[in-house]
């Protein structure tokens, strides 16, 4: 799979497995996931292109460099944003937007709320944040939209994937490159990935506590 891309990290590693542990309060598990979204954020930024200029150093000039690409970061609402903290602290001249979906918990199609993005979208790079890819509905319609309003180049990066949401996404956006720290096995009947780590929005707020 081409345009999947498993972060591989010890720090990842350890953290996800905090963040799966069913005991991990919210006020752990936010800080945890913001940790990991900082690796994640420099991971899905390896291949970015640099434009070079002319820095003084307190002793000389030297060559600096900054992103050639202006960056777009767009959370899904809830648990999106869980991810936005520490790709902020990463790409702290990014632009903002957000997209509410809510995932019908019988049907399991998600049903759009809340839509509110930057004018200016097409030429940047667009990193989709949500932290769980189950079915893939939400990433795919979340990608489908920020498209219709211009992105050409969308980036998904995710926490926990299933087999499922991955086939979906690169079947429906071929040119989605998808950055995930875990691939699980498999999806139960109520969508739930497995063995995933519950309902991410629930676990970021504590609406489950
Ligand atoms: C969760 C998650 C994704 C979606 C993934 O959100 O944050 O957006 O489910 O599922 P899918 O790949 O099958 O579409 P949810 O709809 O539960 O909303 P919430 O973040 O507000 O809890
Ligand atoms: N959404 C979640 O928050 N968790 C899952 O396991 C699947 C969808």
């Amino acid at each position: 799979m081409k345009n999947f891309k498993l972060i591989d990290h010890p720090v990842i590693k350890r953290d996800l497995t905090t963040l799966r542990n069913k005991k991990t309060p919210s006020s752990l598990f936010r800080p945890t996931l913001r940790r990991i979204s900082i690796i994640l954020a420099f991971e899905a930024a390896r291949d970015l292109k640099l434009k070079e200029f002319n820095v003084q150093t307190p002793l000389e000039k030297t060559t600096g460099y900054d992103l050639k690409d202006t960056i777009v970061l767009v959370p899904v609402l809830r648990a999106g944003l869980g991810i936005i903290g520490g790709f902020l602290d990463v790409f702290s001249n990014a632009r903002v937007g957000h997209i509410g979906l809510a995932r019908n918990e019988k049907t399991l199609e998600p049903m759009d709320y809340y839509f509110k993005i930057p004018q200016r979208i097409k030429g940047s790079v667009v990193f989709l944040l949500d932290p769980m890819l189950a079915t893939g509905g939400s990433g795919s319609a979340a990608i489908k939209f920020l498209k219709q309003r211009g992105a050409e180049t969308v980036r998904y990066v995710c926490l926990v994937a299933a087999p499922e949401g991955v086939k979906r996404i690169l079947k429906d956006h071929s040119d989605v490159i998808i950055y995930s720290a875990a691939l699980d096995r498999e999806l139960n009947n109520k969508g739930y990935i497995l063995p995933g780590l519950g309902d991410a929005g629930d676990r970021v707020f504590g609406t489950n506590e």
